[in-house]
Formats: C-alpha cells, structure tokens, sequence
C-alpha cells in the first residue's frame, strides 16, 4: 500500500503545482516501497536524489511565482524550504552513510513535511493567486 495518497484536500488550486505535488506525493511513495522491498542503498540512494532534486525544481517554482506577484510571505515560505532542504540534504547523508534507524525517521519526516508544507505554507497562498487570475 501506498504511504501517501493524492486527495483534494491537498489541492492549492492551481494546476502547475498540483501536478508538482502530485509528483511529489509519487516519488515519496517509490521510495517508500523500495525501502519495503528491501532495495539496497544504492537504489534507495538513487530515488532519495531524484526526489531532493525535484523538491529543488518545486520549490523554485513557487518562489519564482511568489516573487514574480510580490507574495507577501515570500520570505516565511522560501524559509521553510530552506529549512526542509536543509534537513532533506541532512537525511540523505545520515542515508548514504547506511545508518539503519534512518528508514522509518526518513520516510515519516518527508511524508510529513510534504503534506504539513501543502496543507500549511502552499493551501495559504491559494486566495492571492487566483485572486490575481493564476489557477
Ligand atoms: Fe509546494
Ligand atoms: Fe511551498
């Protein structure tokens, strides 16, 4: 079973970065089953850098958006990505280094951060883009 599924709760209504998200929502769940397959660190390791990487292309996607509009909480949001880059690109080390608690403390922290970010942060910004036409 998939560790996370899409829903419509997670919609920020706007199609460009929902289709991102959902990106997002797939990756987190191949890695998750390829952790419970068993797959060795060098195939875990190579999902994790894919996602990292999308998560980078993502987050650019919003900021450029924010920054192109003048978000008001540009600098609160692109923050958290930071900080969420940040503790990713930590994870993956700890990964890479074959530490075996990392799992389940990896697979919880991006399942978290991914729909506490979308149903916080993202969900927020919904009103001000489409006000501005953008959906
Ligand atoms: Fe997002
Ligand atoms: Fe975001």
């Amino acid at each position: 079973m998939a560790l996370m599924s899409w829903s419509d709760n997670l919609s920020v209504n706007i199609k460009e970065i929902d289709e991102q998200h959902k990106k997002l929502v797939g990756m987190v769940n191949d890695l998750h089953d390829a952790m419970k397959m068993g797959k060795g660190n060098d195939v875990t390791g190579k999902i994790l850098t894919g996602l990292i990487q999308y998560v980078g292309t993502h987050f650019a996607t919003e900021e450029r958006l924010m920054k192109t509009h003048n978000y008001p909480d540009f600098v609160k949001h692109k923050a958290e990505h930071d900080n969420l880059t940040k503790k990713a690109i930590e994870l993956q080390k700890q990964h890479q280094e074959g530490k075996s608690v990392l799992t389940i403390e990896l697979m919880s922290f991006l399942k978290d951060w991914l729909s506490n970010h979308i149903m916080g942060r993202d969900k927020a910004y919904s009103p001000f883009f489409n006000g501005k036409g953008i959906s």
